[in-house]
Formats: C-alpha cells, structure tokens, sequence
C-alpha cells in the first residue's frame, strides 16, 4: 500500500492537549489508516544545518527541519509573505520582491527536497501544502523523483492580469506543472490558473516537459459533525455558562479572523459604525466580539493593519459607548476550539467579511456551531472562497460598507423559518461534503490510475 506523505511549511502542534489545526483536522482521516510521514519547518532557526528531527505519533512520522535565519527572511517572511501572499489576495501595492529573496526561497525548497529525498519510497504519493513550497515539485524532479506529487494551493489563485504582477511568473507557472495534480479552492480559481497558463503556454512548454498536470477544484472543508457536537457540549463549559449570562439581553455579533489586511476589519468596524449610525435602537442591544490573534509581526502590511483596527475599535467604543456598554470587544489572542464553537453558538450574527480569501472556514464553522431550532445568521463576502458554495448566506460586498451594515440589521431581525431555512441548505452542503472528502477526492486524483481500486480511498462524488 503506498505511503502519504504530507510535505507544509508549519508541522502540526503534537503532543496531548494541543488543539489540531485545520489543515492537520483536514488530514486526520487520510493519515489515519496508512502510513504517513509528514515534513514541516520545525518552528525553530538554526545556523548549523541538521538533518530533520523525527517524532513518531501513531502511524505518522513527523519529520520537523531547521531553517536559518536568511532561510526566513528571504524565504518565509519575504517571496511566500511579502510577495505571494499579496499578490493572490490582490495587494500588489504591498509587494516586496527581491532577487535576493528569490534565491533564498528556491534555495529553501531544495532543502526540503534534500531533507526529503532520503526518506522516501517509490511508490509514496506525495501531496504538497500551500504558496511557500510551489517549487518543491521541481527539485524533486531535478533529484530524479519520480513518484505521483500533488500541491494544493490553500489561499486564492490571482486573475491572469494581476498574476502577471509576479517577478519570474514563468517560474512559478512552470512550478506548477511539475507537479501530477494541482488543487484549488474554487472554480473561480481553477480559471486563473488555467487562464494564466494558457496564456504562457509558449513559453512554458519550452523549460517544462508537459505532465498531463492535472488542475482541479477541491474545495476544503470542516469536520461538520465533530465541530457541531463540539458547540454542543460547549454550551455546559463555565465560561460559556457566564458569558450567556453576561450577554443577556443583548445579541452577540461575532467575526474571528487572523490578523491580516486580507480579512477586511477596518471595513467591517466603518459597518458596524454605520449599522450604529442608521439604527439607534440597536444601542445598548448588540455587542461585536472580534477575535484577532496578531500574526506575522514585523511583515509589511502587518503592523499597520494592527494599529489601525485597534484605533478604530477605540475610537468606535469612545463614541457609542455608555458607562454599561462596550460596542466593540476586540480581543488580539487565540482561543480554544472548544471555546471559539462555544462563541459561535451564542452569536446571533457570524460575520465573515474578507477582502479576499481562499476559502474561509469560520464560515464553515460557524454554521455547524449553530442550534437548528434557532440559529444565527452568517454574513458572508462574496470575496471568500466559501461563497462558492455558501450561497444561502447574506452574501455581501465587503467594501460596500453601507450593505454590509444592512446584512447585519436584516440578520439581526430574520424571522425564525428564514434562519431555519437558510441554516437547513447551508448543513446540508456542508454534510454532503466533509473535509474527509475533500482529502479522499485530491488522493483519489493523485493515485496513479492502475492501481486506485487497490487503495481503501474511494472515488468521492464531485463537489
Ligand atoms: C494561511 C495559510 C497557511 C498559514 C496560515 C497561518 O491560512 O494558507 O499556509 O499557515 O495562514 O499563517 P502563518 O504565516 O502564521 O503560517
């Protein structure tokens, strides 16, 4: 039986009592069965180079590689954060592009292949994560690896005209194309891909000998059911207890969002500000619980958008507040899933409102939190990944700051069988297609044809 092996810039957090993370949720199912190895920058720098140190759990070997501190700065911090990043979530005003960086990040991918190279079996399938490793498919394949590799591309996938924004595009393209499968969040995202190609066809075929690489959408997804039965049991938590006793009489209005200048807070804070601006009964009614652990400090763009929303927020709460009322709770730390599930549940309103993003599973998350009797209401942007799929939400523009505050009065005020009903359609999407799926549908594609009947995968239903 061939081997998984998961290749990602950050490794799961290990060991007891540590929360997984979406992308290690997302692969439980198809790690869980077979053997599998996992590759991953350890989380630590180190100037002396060392081989990946290895943590058996379970059937999974987690394989955990030092990078040095230019291996950050050109590779992490610069071409995947401060050039890819903001090109696919369309901020080319944001880009850093150097040479220097450049060379570091191809440099950085071929250390993952070298670490990789000595670990692998010919019939492992290796199946790639996200933006900071779209070159290792080639190093391998300058390595002699033969073995079926797949990437999957978890942020948006830019329109040709602003891809063609990327200093050495061709490269990036032609990364691509070594790879046998090639995942996306949505069809919106398989076009640019395919426009984008198409586009440079030419050029392409004369450095990558063509592999039938194959370009599809495979929509991420959540554990529906473990996620609801987890908002659930949160209900009986003491905090939770208190926090239901707190909000009381007021509707809770929740967003929880990484802190990044993709995810539309000071759009969102200038809605709830019109929102309170337009409806004055809605004072001392509603409160906006926004939680927004800080990330990528010291990244352009990042420091910036930190101090932003938090004078916003103050200066929000300076002019609506009252001696017993605190419109806006804007909190920059992590909370437990148990606890998030338990929020999520309590909040009348969901609102997710990026600017641009891959696919969004707060979202997701949020609908599976809800009661079915009476659930909240989400507030979608028709920007995220999830609107693909997620129609039976208010959808609306993030910059549109005017319907966004809207969609959040017309929720606040939905009717119980238009909340049942939208909830009901949205459940169903979600059940229909679980995050086991979603990875059983990319290894299924990834599987060489002849021997796909020997694996336990089966051919999942199209999303
Ligand atoms: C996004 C990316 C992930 C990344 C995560 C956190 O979800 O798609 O690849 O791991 O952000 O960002 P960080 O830079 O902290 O890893």
């Amino acid at each position: 039986m061939s081997r998984l092996v998961v290749v990602s810039n950050r490794l799961p957090a290990l060991g007891k009592g540590v929360a997984a993370g979406g992308l290690a949720v997302a692969l439980e199912a198809a790690l869980k069965d077979e053997d599998g190895l996992w590759l991953g920058w350890s989380g630590k720098t180190n100037d002396e180079a060392a081989a990946p140190r290895l943590q058996v759990e379970g059937r999974v070997t987690y394989a955990a590689l030092d990078l040095t501190q230019e291996d950050i700065a050109g590779y992490y911090e610069g071409i995947s954060n401060s050039v890819l990043w903001p090109l696919c979530h369309y901020r080319a005003d944001l880009l850093e592009y150097s040479r220097g960086d450049m060379d570091r990040y191809l440099a950085v991918n071929d250390k993952f292949a070298d670490a990789l190279l000595p670990m692998l079996r010919p019939d492992d399938l290796i199946w790639v994560h996200d933006y900071h490793l779209i070159p290792l498919a080639s190093a391998l394949r300058d390595r002699g690896v033969q073995n079926r590799i797949g990437y999957f591309h978890h942020i948006p996938w830019p329109a040709q005209d602003m891809f063609r924004a990327l200093p050495r595009a061709r490269c990036f393209l032609s990364a691509m194309l070594s790879y046998d499968v090639v995942g996306l969040q949505t069809r919106a995202d398989v076009r640019n891909l395919r426009d984008s190609v198409e586009a440079m066809r030419g050029t392409l075929e004369a450095t990558t000998p063509p592999r039938g690489t194959r370009i599809g959408d495979y929509p991420i997804s959540i554990d529906t059911e473990g996620f609801a039965s987890r908002a659930r049991r949160a209900r009986n938590l003491p905090r939770i207890r208190d926090l239901y006793q707190q909000f009381g009489q007021r509707d809770l209005v929740i967003g929880v969002d990484r802190l990044d200048y993709s995810k539309g807070l000071p759009e969102r804070l200038r809605a709830i500000e019109q929102l309170l601006d337009n409806h004055g009964g809605l004072h001392n009614r509603v409160s906006f619980l926004q939680i927004t652990p800080a990330s990528r400090s010291g990244i352009e763009g990042y420091d910036r958008i930190q101090q932003e929303v938090a004078e916003r927020a103050g200066r929000l709460n300076a002019s609506y507040g009252t001696l017993d009322w605190v419109p806006v709770r804007y909190i920059n730390r992590a909370f437990s899933h148990s606890l998030l599930a338990g929020l999520y549940r309590l909040a009348r309103v969901g609102l997710v409102t990026p600017l641009r993003d891959g696919m969004n599973l707060v979202a997701k998350e949020y609908v599976a939190a809800q009661d079915p009797e009476d659930p909240g209401v989400l507030v979608l942007s028709q920007f995220a990944g999830a609107a693909e799929e997620m129609g039976a939400a208010l959808i609306v523009n993030p910059y549109d700051v005017e319907e966004v505050a809207n969609a959040i009065a017309r929720a606040l005020t939905m009717p119980i069988e238009e909340r049942r009903d939208r909830h009901s359609v949205l459940m169903r999407r979600l059940e229909s297609y679980p995050v086991s799926t979603w990875a059983r549908s990319f290894l299924h594609d990834l599987t060489p044809p002849e021997t796909r009947e020997r694996l336990s995968l089966q051919a999942a239903d199209p999303p």
